[in-house]
C-alpha cells in the first residue's frame, strides 16, 4: 500500500472520529435542552396549535400543574385542524404500544376502534368517584360510554353549526345579520359581490376537513330527520333528492368563496373575516378562540347566528381524553383526567376555546358573551346532533373517505359523482354502523 493510501484512510478514520464525537455532542446537547426538567412526567397529546387553541390547552395544563408541581408536562402538539395530522400518527403510536398517558380524542365513533381494540382502560372508577355522572348531560356521557363502561372524560362541547361574520362588514354594506335561510345568506353574498368583494365568504381547507364541514352544516340544514337517517347509514341511493339538494346548496356556497382555501387553514380563514377581508366563515366555535386572542369584541367586531335552517339544532363536537392502557405514568394520567373533568379545569379552559363546559354546573359568570349565548342556546335548542368531521356522528369505515370525496367535489362540483360516491362509502361500511341515533 502507498503512504498517500495509508494518509486517505487516516483522513477517513479522522472524519468518521469527528461525526461520532459531534453525533454525541449534538446528542448529549440535545437531550439537556430537551429533558423534562422533572424527573416525573406527564406526556399528553393534542392538536391545539393556533392562538385560541394554544391559549385554552395552557390554562388547561396551568391547572394541572398548579395541583401537582412536581410532575413536568410534557405536550405533544401536532398541528393541523381537527386533528388530520395527528389522528393517523396517534394510531400508529397505540398500535406501538408506544401510546402517550392521554391524547385528544372525540367523543363517539372516533373512539370505537380504540375500545374495541383493548387500547384503552375503562375509567368507571374515576366517573363515581368525581360525581360526574350527576353533572355531565347524558348525551355526552352516552357518547363517551361502550358496553356501558366509561373510556373517556369530555372536556368541552363545541358548536359545529356557526356562521361566524365581521360586523363591520355587514354594517358597510347595510345587511342585516338576521338570516335564517339559505336564499337569504346566498342573497346576501350576492349583494357583497355586487358592491365590490368578490369573494365574502373564507373558506380554509388545507387538510380537506373544513370543506365537509360546511357540508356536514348543510346536510343538517335538510332537517333532523335527514341527518338521522345520514348518519344511520340508511341514505344510500345516489338519487336521493335531499343529498343532491344539499350538494347543490353546497356547490354554490363555494362559488363565493376565496380563490387560495386549499392552501389556508381553518384558523387563516377565521383570519380573513376578523381583517375584514371576508365577510362570513362557517367554522366551529373554536373560532371564537381566534377573535379573542385578536382582541376581538363578540357583538362589536363579530358576531354569529346559526347556520341557515339549523337554528333549532346544536351540532356537537365534543373534546375528550382517556386512559390508554399501559401507559408509563398511569398515576399521572389518571389526574390529569381528574383536572379535565374538573370544574376549575373545564371553567379554566373553555372560556379561552370557544366552547362551553361540558358540565351543567359551569361558573358562567367566567365566559364571555359568545358563550353565553351559546350556553342560553344549548339549554334551549330542540335538537342536538353528534358532527361527523368531528368524529362523533358516523363510522370510521365511512369517514375515512369522506374527505377526499368532498374533496373531489370542491374541484369538480359533479353533485352525481359526489351522490354516487357517498351513498357508496356508505354502503360499503354498512356492518359499522352499529349505533343507532336518536336525534329527535
Ligand atoms: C376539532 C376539535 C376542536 C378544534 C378544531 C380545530 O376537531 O374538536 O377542539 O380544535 O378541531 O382544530
Amino acid at each position: 500500500m502507498s503512504k498517500g493510501h495509508h494518509g486517505a484512510i487516516k483522513t477517513v478514520y479522522a472524519l468518521i472520529l469527528a461525526v461520532i464525537i459531534t453525533g454525541a455532542i449534538v446528542g448529549v446537547a440535545t437531550w439537556y435542552f430537551t429533558r423534562p426538567a422533572k424527573a416525573n412526567v406527564l406526556e399528553i397529546y393534542h392538536w391545539w396549535t393556533s392562538g385560541g387553541e394554544k391559549a385554552a390547552i395552557t390554562a388547561l395544563v396551568g391547572v394541572y400543574e398548579s395541583k401537582y408541581p412536581d410532575v413536568g408536562v410534557i405536550q405533544s402538539p401536532v398541528s393541523g385542524g381537527a386533528g388530520y395530522v395527528m389522528k393517523a400518527l396517534m394510531k400508529s403510536l397505540v398500535l406501538a404500544g408506544e401510546a402517550p398517558d392521554a391524547f385528544q380524542l372525540h367523543a363517539g365513533y372516533e373512539m370505537k376502534p380504540y375500545v374495541d381494540g383493548g387500547y384503552l382502560d375503562p375509567i368507571n372508577d374515576l366517573w363515581s368517584g368525581q360525581g360526574w355522572e350527576t353533572v355531565f348531560p347524558t348525551v355526552v356521557k352516552d357518547m363517551v360510554k361502550f358496553g356501558g363502561n366509561y373510556y373517556a372524560v369530555p372536556v368541552n362541547i363545541h358548536r359545529v353549526n356557526v356562521v361566524w361574520y365581521n360586523k363591520a362588514v355587514l354594517d358597510a354594506h347595510g345587511i342585516s345579520a338576521n338570516i335564517t335561510t339559505w336564499d337569504a345568506f346566498f342573497a346576501a353574498c350576492d349583494k357583497l359581490v355586487a358592491e365590490g368583494m368578490p369573494k365574502p365568504i373564507a373558506l380554509g381547507d388545507q387538510g380537506k376537513w373544513a370543506a365537509t364541514h360546511v357540508l356536514e352544516q348543510i346536510i343538517a340544514s335538510e332537517g333532523i330527520g335527514f341527518y338521522q337517517d345520514f348518519i344511520n347509514g340508511k341514505v344510500t341511493s345516489a338519487t336521493n333528492t335531499t343529498l343532491r339538494d344539499a350538494l347543490t346548496k353546497f356547490s354554490k356556497y363555494l362559488s363565493y368563496v376565496n380563490d387560495n382555501h386549499a392552501a389556508l387553514t381553518w384558523d387563516g380563514a377565521t383570519a380573513l373575516v376578523i381583517n375584514g377581508k371576508a365577510a362570513f366563515n362557517i367554522m366551529g366555535d373554536w373560532a371564537n378562540g381566534e377573535f379573542l386572542v385578536a382582541n376581538k369584541v363578540y357583538g362589536v367586531d363579530y358576531g354569529t347566528f346559526a347556520v341557515p335552517g339549523t337554528e333549532k339544532m346544536y351540532g356537537l363536537c365534543i373534546d375528550c381524553f382517556e386512559h390508554p392502557k399501559g401507559v408509563k405514568h398511569p398515576e399521572n394520567s389518571l389526574n390529569w383526567l381528574q383536572v379535565v373533568g374538573s370544574k376549575e379545569g373545564q371553567d379554566a379552559f373553555n372560556p379561552l376555546k370557544g366552547s362551553i363546559s361540558a358540565r351543567t354546573d359551569a361558573d358562567t359568570t367566567k365566559y364571555g358573551p359568545y358563550q353565553q349565548a351559546a350556553i342560553a342556546d344549548f339549554k334551549k335548542v330542540t335538537y342536538m346532533y353528534p358532527s361527523v368531521v368531528h368524529g362523533s356522528g358516523m363510522p370510521e369505515a365511512f369517514t375515512a373517505k369522506l374527505d377526499d370525496i368532498m374533496s373531489a367535489f370542491v374541484d369538480n362540483k359533479d353533485v352525481s359523482a359526489a351522490a354516487t360516491s357517498l351513498t357508496k362509502a356508505v354502503t360499503d361500511a354498512s356492518a359499522d354502523f352499529t349505533k343507532v341515533w336518536t336525534l329527535h
